[in-house]
């Protein structure tokens, strides 16, 4: 059995989950592994240090499976921007057919994603940004909740509000994302209205995500208490684990400190050393508050079977049990 959904259809992918963006992790291991278990994952063109790298990373992909993935592409406004056209031509000249977008407005690269045949996909954090990237003609949302690793942006709606209130104005594709780990979470997204969910942090606590054992472990110890939002007070809110690095971050800050304070703090050189280490302090290394709810660390195949199995175990027993008991009392 399998869940068909506008997701699931337009996008010729198996099951309804994807597996987001992910600096430093989303790379050619994992993308393969959720595309191997017919869910849809991206690489993470940024991770990559060159467009040249980025080519490799994806032809390192199509050796590992033979079904379809997608790339990330994340633009956030930097004083220096890396070459996002280049980054772009590398995913049209690969034959890759979907994109994520996220971080910002992703108009100035539909045109050209779209007269290649891709399919874009764009993340955001608000319905007002949904229905902007549905009016420029994107092929589908993926929405992020509060709960979220990453930028959760600077509303703070928890998914349970912002997914229906995003599914009542959204007519295209609609994932949910943020604080996504298990079965319930599927099917509690298909009952606020999203035709599927993305879930980074679950997918990064994988056999075959290629980070240390250390962090997969600390994630499974972790519960949905241990994360920190970083860059509050600049409206830059990122939520990141919850160590030395990120609290001296969110002290600094909160005590009226500027970026250039903590800017040695957060460097990207340093957050990547956690995942290459397993240091858990060496730097900024991001995970949501559906760590509380992460409590192995499963091949993707195993996680994304039983996340299907469970979730028409959950549909068609508890759920539909609880229609039938009340049938049963009215016949009675
Ligand atoms: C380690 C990590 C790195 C991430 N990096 C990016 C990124 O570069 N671009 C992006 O669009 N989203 C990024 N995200 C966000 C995920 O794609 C996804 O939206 C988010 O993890 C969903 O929340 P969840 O972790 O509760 O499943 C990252 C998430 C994690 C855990």
């Amino acid at each position: 059995m399998a869940l068909k959904t506008k997701f699931t259809e337009a996008f010729g992918v198996e099951h309804p989950i994807v597996q987001g963006g992910m600096q430093w992790v989303g790379r050619a291991e994992l993308v393969a592994a959720v595309a191997n278990a017919g869910a849809l994952g991206f690489i993470t063109a940024l991770t990559q240090p060159t467009p040249k790298d980025l080519a490799n990373e994806i032809a390192r992909c199509r050796d590992l499976t033979d079904k379809p993935f997608g790339v990330n592409l994340t633009i956030l406004p930097t004083i220096n921007p890396p070459p996002y056209e280049e980054y772009r031509q590398v995913i049209i000249d690969s034959g890759v057919k979907i994109v994520e977008t996220a971080g910002s407005n992703p108009a100035p690269h539909l045109p050209s994603f779209h007269d290649a045949g891709i399919k874009v996909i764009h993340k955001c954090t608000s319905v007002r940004h949904a229905v902007k990237a549905q009016s420029l003609g994107v092929d589908a949302i993926s929405i992020d909740g509060f709960e979220c690793a990453g930028h959760p942006g600077e509303d703070d709606i928890p998914g349970l509000v912002l997914i229906p209130a995003a599914a009542e104005k959204i007519e295209i594709p609609l994932i949910a994302s943020g604080g996504f780990a298990d079965a319930r979470g599927l099917v509690a997204a298909l009952a606020l209205g999203a035709d599927g969910i993305n879930m980074g942090s679950r997918f990064m606590c994988t056999v075959e995500s290629p980070i240390h054992q250390k962090v997969k472990e600390a994630i499974v110890a972790g519960t949905e208490l241990d994360t920190e939002l970083i860059f509050r007070p600049l409206r830059n809110t990122a939520r990141v684990a919850s160590n030395a690095v990120s609290r001296e971050v969110v002290e600094i800050l909160n005590r009226g400190g500027k970026f250039e304070d903590v800017k040695d703090l957060v460097a990207g050189t340093r957050g990547v050393k956690v995942y290459e280490t397993g240091d858990l302090d060496a730097g900024i290394w991001s995970v949501g508050t559906s760590m509380g709810l992460i409590h192995d660390i499963p091949t993707v195949g195993e996680l994304v079977s039983r996340i299907v199995s469970e979730a028409e175990q959950i549909i068609t027993g508890r759920l539909s049990n609880l229609i039938s008991s009340d049938e049963r009392e009215n016949v009675a």
